[in-house]
């Protein structure tokens, strides 16, 4: 188990460069398997959830190299259809290689995903979906076990934007008769980045941003090249670390277009952002309160950022009012922040933030990746030492997380 000792209280200044999106090169490493071929990923961000999913390839019998921030996967020679409960247990996103197993064997024998806890996460939209492209899945012992003779198309509306469940039917899609029309699809920009890596190399799928996808099916993949894009996560937190200690960042790489949702929030908070030729800055002022900050499916403020920027918020002036609306338990991080000295309710789907004037180090244990971020946030605006434990949390998710904000002054000793 990791540990952070923060030594608070300067501002953050300086430049980072944002990394490959982790919400992207997961579900893109999954569509690798769909045929076998040669791909070559580059901007991949070396963090233990990618480790987890390339894991997860090697275990099916794939070949790799990772040079760099590059990444050469050959899936020729998978050959089996089974994922470890081990495997499965690291990450979320193991669930997307469900659909690309069925892809490409017409059949997957793996248990339920493991990752953050964020309240209840169930795969049922996502085997809705596969079960109306004609698989059939039973959970034995624990198990999921999903065949398929012939994967076939039509029409399917997803009750909800589901974003995992979109990614997994897209990779079932592409071995459908015919085409597959997604209804009520998310439309996530990891999604667009996802259907641009497949369009890439042969698949034929339109619809990249709407909610409506037509994925034609029986094109095999031809093995390919491509470049991951920004983390606007990475670049959310980010953001928030600066407006929170009244720094100054510029973050090279960064895609602004992405964040209008949390930029419109920080700017209303008091901050300062523009573009650069490469990237975006924050220069952050004086903060005060905003209300509601709503999270919902994209283009809708990200439940994501939800924990970050409420870090920034606990000292701003005023009260801001955070509605969780995509998961059911996401204030996990409250408990420390409050420990930190920050005056935050939370009743049900909604945190009540009483910015406060200061906040104090304290001794706390990160609960997932971003509200574990949220925790290192608030602990480089306070006064004093923090030991925030369990990194290992925001490993799977950030790259160099404590490097890069020690480049911009913070003081933190990774232990
Ligand atoms: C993805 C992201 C995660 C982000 C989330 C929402 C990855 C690897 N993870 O997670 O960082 O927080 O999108 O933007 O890309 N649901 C169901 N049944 C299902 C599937 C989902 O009820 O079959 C519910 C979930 O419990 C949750 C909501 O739908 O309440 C959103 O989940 P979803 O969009 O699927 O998120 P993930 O793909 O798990």
């Amino acid at each position: 188990m990791g540990t952070y000792q923060i030594y608070g209280g300067k501002p953050l200044c300086g430049e980072i460069s944002i990394h490959g999106a982790k919400n992207s090169v997961l579900p893109i490493l999954a569509a690798t398997l769909v045929s076998g071929g040669v791909y070559r990923l580059h901007n991949c961000p070396n963090i233990s959830d990618v480790a987890s999913a390339l894991d997860i390839l090697r275990s099916l019998g794939c070949r790799m190299e990772q040079r760099g921030d590059t990444i050469t996967v050959d899936t020729y020679p998978a050959g089996s259809a089974e994922i470890s409960a081990g495997l499965m247990k690291k990450m979320r996103a193991a669930i997307l290689f469900l659909g690309a197993l069925l892809a490409r064997f017409g059949q997957a024998r793996l248990s339920h995903p493991g990752g953050c806890v964020l309240g209840q996460r169930p795969i049922d939209l996502h085997l809705m979906g596969l079960r109306h492209l004609g698989a059939q899945c039973a959970e034995v012992d624990g198990e999921l076990i999903c065949r398929v003779e012939k994967l076939k198309g039509g029409t399917f509306a997803l009750p909800f934007p589901s974003v995992g469940a979109t990614e997994n039917l897209i990779l079932a899609a592409l071995a459908c008769e015919g085409e597959m029309i997604l209804c009520n699809a998310a439309r996530e920009p990891e999604i667009g980045d996802l259907i641009g890596f497949l369009n890439t190399c042969g698949a034929e799928i339109r619809g990249a941003g709407t909610s409506v996808l037509r994925i034609r099916g029986g094109r095999p993949l031809h093995g390919g090249e491509y470049t991951v894009m920004p983390d606007r996560m990475e670049t959310a937190t980010y953001l928030a670390a600066a407006a929170a200690t009244g720094g100054s960042v510029v973050l090279q790489n960064a895609l602004p277009c992405h964040l209008t949702a949390v930029t419109e929030v920080l700017r209303r908070a008091g901050c300062h952002i523009g573009e650069t030729k490469t990237g975006m800055c924050l220069q952050a002022g004086p903060l005060r309160a905003v209300s509601p900050i709503r999270t919902a499916p994209y283009d809708g403020f990200p439940t994501d950022a939800q924990a970050p920027v409420m870090a920034a918020l606990a000292k701003a002036r005023g009260v801001s009012i955070f509605e969780e609306a995509i998961f059911s338990d996401r204030f996990r991080h409250v408990p420390a922040l409050c420990a930190m000295g920050a005056k935050i309710r939370a009743v049900g789907a909604q945190a009540i933030v009483e910015g406060v004037e200061t906040l104090h180090g304290a001794h706390v244990t990160a609960t997932d990746l971003r509200g574990g971020a949220a925790m290192v946030i608030a602990a480089l605006a306070a006064e004093g030492e923090s030991r925030i434990d369990a990194t290992e949390h925001m490993e799977r998710g950030y790259e160099a997380f404590a490097e890069n904000l020690r480049a911009c002054g913070a003081q933190i000793i990774i232990q």
